[in-house]
């Protein structure tokens, strides 16, 4: 193990992080073939010269990311296939760029008086603040008004498509859509309608006349990093959006949860109609998703509303969760691990276009998620089932659909633990494009 001595002296970041990196390493080149037990963690920490701590931690993660399998009694071992079970990209998670040790060692910090009450209404002061930190790191700045703390994006959006609507209403959307906020609208009666779109996100004169003719009363918008499509509204369209919504009065319900993957900012709708927009942020897709953190900016007028609402829907995170955001933003720990996030997914977006053959327009941000056009001869279904019998479960168009089907799949490129795990399953799904489906399961 003389290699893992060399990657924990020569390497940075902490010990432990390094060790199941180095374990991964050695996983995947083969140096440790699948089923090869690990030492014992007493004596590895004895070999290598760190804490048996050191040792725990990167024998947990190194399980968490697949490559090793712990049997009780009997040791670790170096995960065979069969152990490892099919990789799920349909999930939009964060790639694992480090981010465990930092909120580890922030919970491990806390009082247990922070668990002993409720957060205040709204959230701290404090946290209020480090929103709007946080906010800005995408663009929204100089929001109107106090932030709403939330229990992350699916509880801000909520309440702000429930103030800003009622049941029975028409709210316009991109053509796909994240599939929480089309669960919304079926569950609580609210009409959802596609405006047209093409690769640089909505068309402004096809929202102006939908707003013209039907009246909408919001409009749900995903302007950066469009989940699953992945556009980004230029800022010329987004001016022509802002303009029609307030000349028709027409509430914009703007997720910028990704935002923050824009190495440019570009001015969210919020900054350029701040009287008629909802503007969402969360740290699920930059951060962690387990924190439940996220921040809801309201026009002014409406603040008093979203927050009794936001209450009675769940009353926004534990404290103990948002004091962890609010520390590690203060600390700058957020910024920096926004920058890396959004680094791993440019290389990983890179990586899906170099083995996927895609060739994308330059300049667009690179989403977390990968929408991938198939060849003719596959439909997305066809194409999401002979995945999973490569080991990798993806998402066909019809889960994001609003009104007509799309001949796409969506990965999300974050959720493999590893970059050679996504490069592995990035190269069967190239094999699977290559050829027509086939046919020797078919019925006769
Ligand atoms: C566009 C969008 N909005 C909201 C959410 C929900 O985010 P959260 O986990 O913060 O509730 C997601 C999660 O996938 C999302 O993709």
């Amino acid at each position: 193990m003389t290699y893992w001595n060399d990657s924990l002296k020569n390497g940075s970041g902490p010990a432990y992080h390094r060790l199941a990196d180095a374990i991964n390493q050695a996983a995947t080149d083969g140096t440790l073939l699948p089923g090869t037990r690990l030492p014992p963690q007493r004596e590895l920490s004895f070999q290598l010269g760190v804490s048996i701590g050191t040792v725990t931690r990167a024998y947990d993660l190194a399980t968490r990311r697949g490559d090793v399998r712990a049997i009780v009694g009997k040791g670790t071992f170096v995960a065979k296939p069969s152990d490892k079970g099919p990789t799920n990209l349909r999930i939009n998670l964060p790639a694992d760029v480090g981010q465990g040790v930092e909120l580890a060692e922030a919970l491990s910090r806390r009082a247990a008086d922070e668990f002993l009450s409720y957060i205040p209404f709204g959230g701290s002061q404090a946290d209020q603040e480090a929103g709007q930190c946080y906010l800005k790191l995408g663009g929204a700045d100089n929001l109107p008004g106090d932030l709403i703390v939330t229990a992350g994006g699916q509880h801000a959006f909520t309440t702000a498509s429930m103030v800003a609507t009622k049941p029975g209403d028409l709210i316009l959307c991109e053509p796909f859509s994240f599939g929480g906020f089309l669960d919304f609208a079926k569950a609580t009666d609210r009409r959802v309608m596609a405006i047209p779109a093409d690769n640089k996100g909505i068309k402004p004169a096809a929202f102006e006349q939908l707003c013209a003719k039907h009246r909408p009363a919001a409009a749900f918008l995903m302007p950066t990093a469009q989940n699953p499509t992945g556009t980004t509204l230029p800022p010329n369209r987004r001016k022509a959006i802002a303009k029609s919504a307030i000349t028709h009065n027409v509430m914009l319900i703007e997720d910028g949860l990704y935002d923050p993957f824009a190495e440019t900012p570009l001015a969210p709708l919020i900054t350029l109609a701040p009287e008629h927009t909802f503007y969402i942020g969360s740290l699920s897709k930059t951060l962690v998703p387990g924190l439940r953190v996220g921040y809801l900016s309201c026009p002014p007028k409406m603040r008093d509303a979203a927050n009794d609402l936001q209450h009675l829907l769940g009353m926004g995170p534990p404290q103990a969760m948002a004091n962890i955001a609010t520390e590690l933003m203060e600390s700058g720990a957020i910024a920096r691990l926004v920058g890396k996030q959004r680094k791993e997914i440019s290389w990983r977006h890179t990586l899906a276009n170099e083995v996927l053959g895609q060739h994308p327009a330059k300049g667009i941000v690179a989403a977390p998620h990968y929408w991938l056009p198939l060849p003719k001869f596959w439909t997305p279904e066809a194409f999401v089932a002979a995945a999973e019998t490569e080991g990798v479960l993806i998402s066909p168009a019809s889960h994001f659909a609003v009104q007509t089907p799309s001949a796409h799949v969506r990965l999300a490129l974050g959720a493999a633990p590893n970059r050679a795990i996504l490069e592995e399953k990035l190269k069967a799904l190239a094999g699977l494009l290559a050829h027509p489906p086939s046919r020797t399961g078919r019925s006769v």
